[in-house]
C-alpha cells in the first residue's frame, strides 16, 4: 500500500542506497516491489547480480508514461511500493511524488546536497498543490560520520533540522562499506559475506533504525489523514 519515493536532483545523494536498503529491510518482513525509475537502472542491474532477498521484486519502469500506472498496479499488488529516482528534476520525478505517501529526500552532509535537497522539498510541495493534498517528505541524512563528524556537516545538519516545515529523520544512513558492498556483490545486507565486508551487523542495525523510524511517520500520517 504505503509507495515511498526517493528524491533529490542532486546526482549522487544517496538516492539509490537509501531505497535499496530500506527495501531489503522491510522485505524481511513483508513484500515489497522496488520501482527502478532511473534510466540508468543501478537497482536492476544491482538485481540481476544475484537473487535478491526472497520478498523484495525489481522492476524497471518504462518512464514518465507508464510510471503511474506502474505505481498504481504495484501498489494493489503489495504493502510496500519504493520507487528510485534519477538525480535530475523531471516530469518522471513529479509524476512518482504526486502518487507517493512519503518522499524520502536523501542528502550529505554537504552545502550543494542541502540546497538540492530544499530544492526537492519545494518541487514536492508543488506536486502536492496540483494534486491538491500534502504529499509527506523527509530529509536522510546520508554517508555520514559515525564517529566525529566535521564541523561543516553539523553545520549543514542542524540548518536543514531548523528549518520550518522540514522533517530529517533522526537516523542517519551512515557511510558504511556494507552499503557500498550491495551495488557490487547484489543481495541484502544479510547476505554480504563477512570475511569481506566489515560492519555489517553495524550497517543491519542502522537499516533497521531507518526503516523502523519511516514506518513511524507512514503511520503518523495514516493516522492523521484517517
Ligand atoms: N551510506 C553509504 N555508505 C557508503 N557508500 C555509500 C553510502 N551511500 C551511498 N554510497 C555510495 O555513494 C555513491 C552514490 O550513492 P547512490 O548511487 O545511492 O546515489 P544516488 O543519489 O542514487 O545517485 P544518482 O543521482 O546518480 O542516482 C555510490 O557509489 C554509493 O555506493
Ligand atoms: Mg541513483
Amino acid at each position: 500500500m504505503p509507495v515511498i519515493s526517493f528524491a533529490n536532483s542532486k546526482g549522487g545523494s544517496g538516492k539509490s542506497t537509501s531505497a535499496l536498503v530500506i527495501a531489503c529491510e522491510l522485505a524481511e518482513a513483508a513484500d515489497v516491489i522496488l520501482i527502478d525509475a532511473d534510466p540508468r537502472r543501478p537497482l536492476a542491474a544491482w538485481a540481476d547480480l544475484s537473487d535478491p532477498p526472497a520478498r523484495l521484486r525489481v522492476i524497471s519502469s518504462g518512464g514518465e508514461r507508464t510510471i503511474q500506472d506502474e505505481i498504481d498496479q504495484a501498489a494493489a499488488e503489495v504493502p510496500f511500493v519504493l520507487v528510485d529516482l534519477e538525480g535530475m528534476a523531471s516530469q518522471l520525478a513529479t509524476f512518482a511524488m504526486s502518487a507517493s505517501d512519503l518522499v524520502i529526500v536523501p542528502a550529505q552532509e554537504q552545502h550543494q546536497d542541502a540546497q538540492a535537497a530544499i530544492d526537492t522539498l519545494g518541487a514536492v510541495k508543488r506536486a502536492g498543490r496540483a494534486a491538491r493534498r500534502e504529499i509527506p517528505a523527509a530529509v536522510l541524512l546520508t554517508r555520514t560520520r559515525a564517529a566525529v563528524k566535521s564541523r561543516t556537516a553539523r553545520h549543514i545538519g542542524e540548518q536543514l533540522r531548523g528549518l520550518e516545515g522540514v522533517h530529517v529523520i533522526d537516523s542517519e544512513l551512515v557511510e558504511r562499506d556494507a552499503f557500498a558492498a550491495l551495488f557490487s556483490s547484489g543481495g541484502g545486507l544479510r547476505q554480504l559475506d563477512p570475511r569481506e565486508v566489515n560492519g555489517i551487523d553495524k550497517a543491519i542495525a542502522n537499516a533497521s533504525a531507518i526503516s523502523e523510524e519511516v514506518i513511524a511517520i507512514l503511520r503518523r500520517k495514516q493516522g492523521a489523514a484517517a
